[in-house]
């Protein structure tokens, strides 16, 4: 069976991880978090001092970029692949609200981007891959066959958002989180390179009020439906 490339875009936490993996595992597909990637390049800044509460040093991070190793490993167990910078597994720390505070910030610089865009493209050229992010049914894959735009309120997003770092035992404020995430889809939004925008050729798709058995029912038969077209 011919494979395709499967592009979920979207507002920060709407799931689309959750559904990427789904999707990825029932059609013997690879994940990939482009997210992640993101994260990690910010957690390398704040670790270096080039971004913080009050201070950032952009033209010093943009000249380290190169010193930045990105790859996933998978990970048997778990059943999918873990973010690794420079050999070490950062799966962790780069989802903590403190990387999430600073990682718009960091998405914003179009030599970041760059960098992160060709490694993205790279992976995809076999197709038979599910990437998502913000930029990837528009930027990075452009010619994906199944294109996803995925949305959910802001007061549902934070509330999903908030109970996975408490399950995770940070100590949050659900106020905190909820202005993070309004923050977030703030700067996506509106930043110059790449925006996050609805592209003509991809489903909206809005689960603020959808089960994720019912989410996934519907989004593998978009794809089945795709792929047999595609016979
Ligand atoms: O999906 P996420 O919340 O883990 O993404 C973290 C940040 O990275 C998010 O605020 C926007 C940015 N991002 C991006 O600009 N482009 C992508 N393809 C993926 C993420």
């Amino acid at each position: 069976m011919e494979k395709i490339t499967i592009a979920i875009d979207g507002y920060s936490s709407t799931g689309k991880s959750t559904i990427a993996k789904q999707l990825a595992k029932a059609l013997g597909y690879v994940y990939v978090d482009s997210g992640a990637m993101y994260r990690a390049v910010t957690l390398f800044a704040m670790r270096n001092g080039f971004i913080g509460k009050d201070h950032e040093n952009i033209q010093a991070l943009i000249k380290l970029l190169p010193k930045i190793k990105l790859v996933f490993k998978y990970n048997k167990d778990l059943g999918y692949s873990e973010m690794y910078m420079n050999e070490e597994n950062v799966e962790k720390e780069i989802r903590s609200l403190e990387v999430s505070k600073h990682v718009s910030r960091i998405a914003e610089i179009e030599h970041v981007r760059h960098m992160l865009v060709n490694i993205q493209k790279k992976m995809g050229v076999d197709k038979g891959i599910v990437m998502d992010g913000r930029d990837i049914g528009t930027v990075v894959f452009p010619d994906a066959e199944l294109k996803i735009f995925m949305t959910a309120s802001p007061e549902k997003r934070a509330y999903r958002r908030y109970k996975e770092l408490l399950d995770k035992g940070e100590e949050v404020d659900y106020e905190d989180v909820l202005k993070n995430v309004q923050h977030r889809d703030d700067i996506d939004s509106n930043r110059e390179f790449s925006p996050l925008r609805l592209s003509e050729d991809a489903i909206p798709f809005d689960n603020s009020d959808m089960g994720l058995e019912e989410q996934f029912e519907r989004m593998y038969n978009y794809a089945l439906r795709v792929i047999e077209k595609g016979q």
